[in-house]
């Protein structure tokens, strides 16, 4: 079995589970970037726990976040010159993970060091990645340029949801849920035709509807002036996790080029087995007459208040249970997610091969 960083961490136990059940070598979202303008967020992913925050020159840091003296948390820390400072008994820590100082010694010993992990801001989010520093590779950052265009707003938002995170990213991938959960999004008049584009690495869905009254959403940032409409989402997921949103409006038998686009990220980040990070935002023009907060209320809506207690009512039924161990009943809009899924689990199957060839090769030169 090879050690990777922060994985050699945890005990024995927890670092075979998860290698079992998480991609590895990707990027995950760990926040939004603003988040650790000024303060030091804690943020566990993939059971890993990490502490967030900036370093002297303002770039972005991720350490696990474990003190080798006691084991204090050090997101419960402060800064001291970009270097995060124990609570605890007072050791520093700079970006790369050294000791930077010690208030009971001039020496430092050898142990005292945490792993630092690879971690970029884009698009006015933070991502970090805990496989095999040596892959990670900056161009495989999925990229949401809307989210941090200057002539657009964005409102943002994050969702923690206590289900595995595949569960959000079927629920994002079948949105005839709307029609039962969502009212905002067209309640009962939601009755879509879905289509289902595979792709190399993606997985794209749409969903139609068509000649229906505009629903609250997105009446209040395309005011359909009591006309019929048509309604498209077009729904575009990469591995593991990340899915670009696009929803339009236009009036009913007009061209889509008439109609209006809000442009969405949904960006999922496994944080234990049974827990999510959800990370939601949107943008639309400057002039959109409806304010940023208004608009985030509306969307924390249909997410907090609507897709989160079912969800998470769905994995206490579900227990520790794998989806397909329990046969679930198919459904026709059912079919992107579980491309989404296959996808998914052959990268995570590769990768367990990889991992494994390379131990073999370990062993054997050993
Ligand atoms: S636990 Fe961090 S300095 Fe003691
Ligand atoms: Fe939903």
């Amino acid at each position: 079995m090879i050690h990777l960083p922060g994985f050699a961490e945890l005990g024995p136990r927890a670092r075979e589970e998860r290698m079992a059940a998480f991609l590895k070598n990707t990027w995950y979202m760990a926040g939004w970037a603003h988040e650790i303008d000024d303060a030091i967020v804690g943020r566990t992913v993939m059971d890993i726990p990490l502490a967030l925050f900036r370093d002297y020159g303002r770039a972005p840091v991720a350490l696990f976040d474990r003190c080798p003296h006691r084991f204090a948390p050090l997101s419960e820390g402060s800064l001291r010159g970009g270097a995060v400072m124990c609570k605890y008994h007072g050791l520093r820590f700079k970006a790369d993970g050294a000791c930077s100082h010690n208030p009971w010694s001039e020496k430092i010993p050898a142990s005292c060091k945490v792993t630092s992990f690879p971690i970029l801001e884009r698009d006015a989010c933070l991502w970090v990645w805990l496989g095999d520093p040596s892959e990670a590779d900056p161009a495989r950052i999925p990229r949401f340029g809307f989210l941090a265009d200057s002539g657009r707003r964005a409102a943002k938002g994050y969702t923690h949801i206590g289900c595995y995170y595949e569960l959000i990213t079927d629920n994002l991938m079948d949105l005839s849920h709307a029609r039962f959960l969502h009212p905002v999004f067209g309640g009962e008049s939601y009755n879509p035709a879905s289509s289902v584009k595979p792709g190399q690495e993606t997985v794209t869905v749409s969903f139609v509807v068509e000649d229906i009254d505009n629903p609250e959403f997105p009446e209040c940032v395309w005011p359909a002036g009591g006309k019929k409409v048509d309604l498209w989402d077009d729904i575009t997921w990469h591995a593991p996790a990340s899915l670009y949103f696009e929803t339009g409006v236009k009036h009913h038998g007009k061209s889509r080029r008439e109609g209006w686009i809000i442009p969405m990220a949904h960006i999922i980040t496994p944080e234990t087995e049974r827990s999510s990070h959800y990370f939601w935002g949107a943008s639309v023009e400057r002039d959109n007459p409806m304010g940023n907060e208004d608009l985030r209320a509306l969307l924390s809506q249909a997410f907090d208040a609507e897709d989160k207690p079912m969800l998470e009512a769905v994995q206490e039924r579900m227990g520790g249970a794998d989806l397909r161990s329990l046969r679930p009943v198919m459904l026709p809009h059912d079919a992107g997610a579980i491309r989404a899924r296959r996808l998914l689990s052959a990268r995570i199957a590769q990768e367990q091969g990889d991992i494994q060839a390379a131990s073999a090769t370990q062993v054997t030169a050993s």
